[in-house]
């Protein structure tokens, strides 16, 4: 319906852009500058941000475009139970069948980890996402996959992704063994005012469609009520786009937006 009557050849601001589609915001070249250095220098890296901000994705189109015969990419999504889940999972994602003990699956780990680099020339890199939700014992775990004994070199690279939360985490004490190797970080937050225009224009024509369907008081309203995060802006342009069609209307005005931000929850 919101299709057929605004002309879109695809349906704009929806869950899954595919990676063209992505806003090249400021902060997201931020992050990709940060990620770069990352990969090319290794160690640990950190994304915080409010939810819906954007992490994972970032996180994701970035390491899409690294080359797979030189990166070998495991993401672990949500891992809220023990250091030895966190091991176990890491393990799976080496292609390990994973022992029983945690000091043998710790061993197993860095002995695949260091083929990795040595035999088969493939360099890892471990995403945690949803980290804040990683339990004190499996993030006191992390620092000892980073750096084996009697050895320096950096064998794995490590990136984690989480809510605010994650930083107040490890601000603890007993973390400052993380923290002290984590180099580069970023904390993600909402578009700016100029950027939501922006954004805006760049969903609508990737959909197919130039002219401008949010008049300035529905860009000021959807900013206000968002804030600029992309979670909460995409479901608030598409819910009041999904109105504008239902009543008619050509354009989405602030009283359309307003009460698409009661539909959409915000
Ligand atoms: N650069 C971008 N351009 C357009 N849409 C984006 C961009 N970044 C994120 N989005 C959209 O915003 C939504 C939220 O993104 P994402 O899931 O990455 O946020 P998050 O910060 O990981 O959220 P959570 O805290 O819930 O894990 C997704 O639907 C995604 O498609
Ligand atoms: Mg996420």
């Amino acid at each position: 319906m919101v299709e057929a009557f605004f002309g879109f050849k695809k349906t704009p601001f929806g869950d899954s852009p595919d990676p063209k589609q992505l806003f090249p915001s400021q902060a997201w070249n931020q992050v990709k500058a940060r990620l770069q250095f990352l990969v090319d220098h290794r160690g640990a890296g950190l994304i915080t941000g409010e939810v819906g901000s954007g992490k994972s994705t970032a996180a994701r189109s970035f390491t899409a475009g690294l080359n797979p015969n030189l990166f070998k990419v495991m993401y672990l999504h949500w891992t809220p139970g023990s250091a030895l889940d966190l091991l176990r999972q890491v393990a799976l994602e080496l292609d390990l069948e994973p022992a029983h003990f945690r000091g043998d699956l710790a061993r197993q780990i860095s002995q695949a980890i260091v083929r990795l680099n040595q035999s088969k020339k493939q360099h890892p890199l471990l995403i945690c996402d949803e980290a804040q939700l990683l339990c004190h014992p499996a993030l006191e775990q992390l620092p000892l996959l980073l750096n084996f004994d009697m050895d320096s070199s950096r064998y794995l690279t490590l990136l984690l992704v989480g809510q605010p939360l994650l930083r107040r985490t490890l601000s603890l004490q007993m973390h400052e063994p993380l923290r002290q190797r984590i180099a580069v970080q970023y904390h993600l937050e909402g578009l700016s005012r100029e950027e939501l225009d922006a954004h805006l224009a760049h969903q609508l024509k990737a959909a197919g469609v130039t002219q401008p369907l949010f008049d300035d008081t529905a860009r000021q309203a959807l900013y206000q009520a968002t804030k600029g995060i992309l979670r909460k802006v995409n479901k608030l342009a598409l819910t009041a786009l999904r109105l504008a069609a239902a009543r008619k209307a050509h354009q989405v005005g602030e009283a359309i937006l307003l009460d698409a931000t009661t539909e959409a929850m915000l």
